[in-house]
């Protein structure tokens, strides 16, 4: 029987998931989880090895030689570790971002990612942060939210994030990548990235980070007491 409690937000990039996960898991107490961040981990993989991210034959044996481990710190936030080694900075970094796209539409390695996935979820309440969470992590999520913006306003609010990283990157550049990787991410054969039929739709191109809060705020409550 099902114990905790669970909150599914899927989306393309940049529509403020991430942000918007963990501050809604902070304010509900759940345990905040970010799957991106664990085919980051091995699209890093994938990087250090040279490996084409986009060709099983090269990605899958590197799963055999991975161990991935999420941890949270005293900070609350949460870390990655790649076989031992803190790698949550190195993931974030712009180039890792189409290695982790990449290796993500190859069906072994969601197949690999999902036991651990579901564990966390098991043994605690989370907001689950991903592309394919309500649809096939945990298709029986308490709550299940598809966010979303303008690809515009992704990429706005992406090149923001990369230049307060100190990652100056040209606006069209982002564009381009985020349009890239949506196309990547929803037309892939293994569990592409599309709403779930029970997920409520939140769209937040014309809302700033409190008013898409109150919004998900809004949504999780009216689901949780129902
Ligand atoms: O959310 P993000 O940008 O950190 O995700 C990195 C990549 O991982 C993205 O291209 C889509 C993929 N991903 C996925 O396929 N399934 C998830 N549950 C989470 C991310």
């Amino acid at each position: 029987m099902k114990q905790h409690r669970s909150v599914a937000i899927d989306g393309p990039s940049g529509a403020g998931k991430s942000t918007l996960a963990k501050r809604l898991a902070e304010a509900l107490g759940y345990l905040y989880v970010d799957t991106g961040a664990i085919y980051r981990t091995v699209g890093l993989q994938a990087f250090r090895t040279g490996a084409d991210p986009s060709d099983p034959a090269a990605v899958i044996p590197l799963l055999q030689d991975i161990q991935i481990r999420l941890a949270y710190g005293e900070d609350g936030l949460q870390h990655m570790y790649l076989n031992g080694e803190d790698v949550t900075a190195e993931i974030r970094r712009h180039e890792i971002s189409a290695y982790a796209s990449g290796v993500s539409a190859i069906p072994e390695v969601r197949a690999f990612l999902l036991e651990q996935q579901r564990g966390l979820a098991e043994e605690h309440d989370v907001v689950m942060d991903g592309r394919d969470i309500g649809t096939v992590v945990l298709p029986d999520a308490d709550v299940k939210i598809f966010l979303t913006a303008a690809p515009e306003a992704r990429a706005r609010r992406r090149w923001l994030e990369l230049k307060e990283r100190g990652q100056e990157t040209a606006f069209e550049t982002v564009l381009h990548d985020v349009l890239e990787r949506d196309e990547r991410d929803t037309s892939r054969a293994a569990a592409p990235l599309r709403q779930a039929e029970d997920a409520v739709l939140a769209d937040t191109t014309e809302k700033d980070l409190e008013q898409s809060l109150e919004l998900l705020m809004h949504i999780v409550k009216e689901h949780l007491q129902a």
